[in-house]
């Protein structure tokens, strides 16, 4: 508990960082790049499971130093240029610390998955003092979140195979068409 809830704090201060910026650009470039933001902490068993499939002890100190995504933001944003523009805006804040980036915009994943992704460590402060916590943060835009949402979906129904249909070439195909639109 006492551990989560710092993740949980770290969490809460980075969604505030991002609607300060999102209101700062609306007021003095006319921008609002953020449709939306959504948070989740990640379940204690999806700690767990995540720790055995790393072949890491279940231990709080493993927990600390190998799940970068306990806390997670996604960011909804309207246009591609937006998720970029957000990443450079907080690589510019001097006391955030960019662990890594996965440009899956850029590179999207065999599947056709599309995101940016990043783990930032925030500065938070406790009553024994500071502390530096990861935050996983996916940027993407509403065309990029309608198909993750539906290839979701459809892994956990489990319709991979549908009389002929091929399920995953389908979605693939369906991103390529999501990005065409989106670029139009
Ligand atoms: P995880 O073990 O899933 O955390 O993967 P990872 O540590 O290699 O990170 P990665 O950047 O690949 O993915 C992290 C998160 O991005 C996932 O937990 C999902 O929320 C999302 N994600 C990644 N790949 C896919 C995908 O193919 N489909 C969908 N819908 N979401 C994905
Ligand atoms: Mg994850």
């Amino acid at each position: 508990q006492d551990v989560l809830q710092k993740y949980y704090a770290a969490m809460r201060q980075m969604e505030t960082r991002l609607e300060t910026l999102d209101q700062d650009l609306k007021l003095k470039r006319s921008r609002n790049p953020i449709h939306h933001i959504e948070s989740r902490m990640k379940s204690v068993p999806s700690i767990f499971e995540k720790l055995e499939r790393y072949g890491q002890a279940t231990t709080i100190e493993a927990m600390e130093q190998y799940i970068m995504d306990i806390a997670g933001l996604r960011v909804i944003v309207s246009y591609v240029e937006d998720a970029y523009d957000i990443l450079d805006y907080l690589e510019h804040q001097d006391d955030l610390e960019m662990v890594t980036v996965k440009d899956y915009i850029k590179e999207p994943k065999p599947n056709g998955y599309r995101s940016l992704h990043f783990i930032v460590k925030i500065p938070v402060f406790f009553l024994e003092g500071r502390k530096n916590i990861p935050v996983e943060i996916q940027i993407r835009t509403i065309a990029m979140d309608f198909w993750a949402s539906l290839e979701h979906d459809l892994k956990y129904k489990s319709v991979h195979s549908i009389e002929g249909i091929d399920v995953g070439s389908e979605l693939k195909e369906c991103s390529e068409i999501i990005e065409g639109v989106e670029k139009r």
